[in-house]
């Protein structure tokens, strides 16, 4: 083999070689950045979603929660609480029209809580006993914890 051919083929090696390599880089990095393209529509979307969803702490009255039901997505889903009020829109897996405890939302639900039923037919209609309290303060608690403070009930 000459000199001439082998001077061709090692240029051609190299030059295959980088063809791929710049490929590779290519690819990678296009992948990229469509991933964090991406990503930040997600992250803005995410946040537009927040601030709809933002309510300014505030007196209500239960009447007032009544639109917050959890039954149209635009808006954030309310529930009383033993005076205060939570926007739990981050939890309408469960409080959203079709979620199992929907039926808390746009309302205060103390007694829901308190006697630990889901529905009303089942309230006893007793005042709550000091058992009840206790379970309706550490669901407030754990709302309290999870949720967003919305205010208080009238
Ligand atoms: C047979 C009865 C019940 C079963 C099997 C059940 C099951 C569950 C399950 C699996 C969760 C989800 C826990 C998680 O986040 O991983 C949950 C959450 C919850 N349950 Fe129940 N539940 C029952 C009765 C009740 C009752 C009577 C109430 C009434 C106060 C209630 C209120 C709640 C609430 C408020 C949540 C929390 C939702 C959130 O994270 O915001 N549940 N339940």
């Amino acid at each position: 083999m000459g000199w001439f051919q082998r001077a061709r083929e090692s240029l051609f090696s190299v030059t295959g070689i980088s063809t791929v390599c710049l490929f590779a880089a290519s690819w990678f990095l296009a992948t990229d950045l469509i991933r964090d393209y991406l990503a930040a529509k997600r992250a803005s979307a995410r946040r537009a979603l927040e601030d709809q969803m933002r309510v300014q702490p505030r007196v209500w009255s239960a009447h007032e929660l009544a639109p917050f039901d959890g039954s149209d997505p635009s808006k954030p889903i309310l529930i009383g609480v033993d005076g205060e009020v939570f926007n739990v829109w981050r939890g309408r897996d469960f409080y959203g029209s079709n979620g199992p405890y929907g039926m808390f939302a746009g309302k205060d639900a103390t007694r829901y809580f308190a006697k630990q039923v889901v529905t009303l037919e089942e309230d006893d209609g007793k005042d709550l006993t000091e058992e009840e309290k206790d379970n309706m303060k550490s669901w407030k608690e754990f709302l309290r914890y999870k949720y967003d403070f919305a205010g208080t009930l009238a």
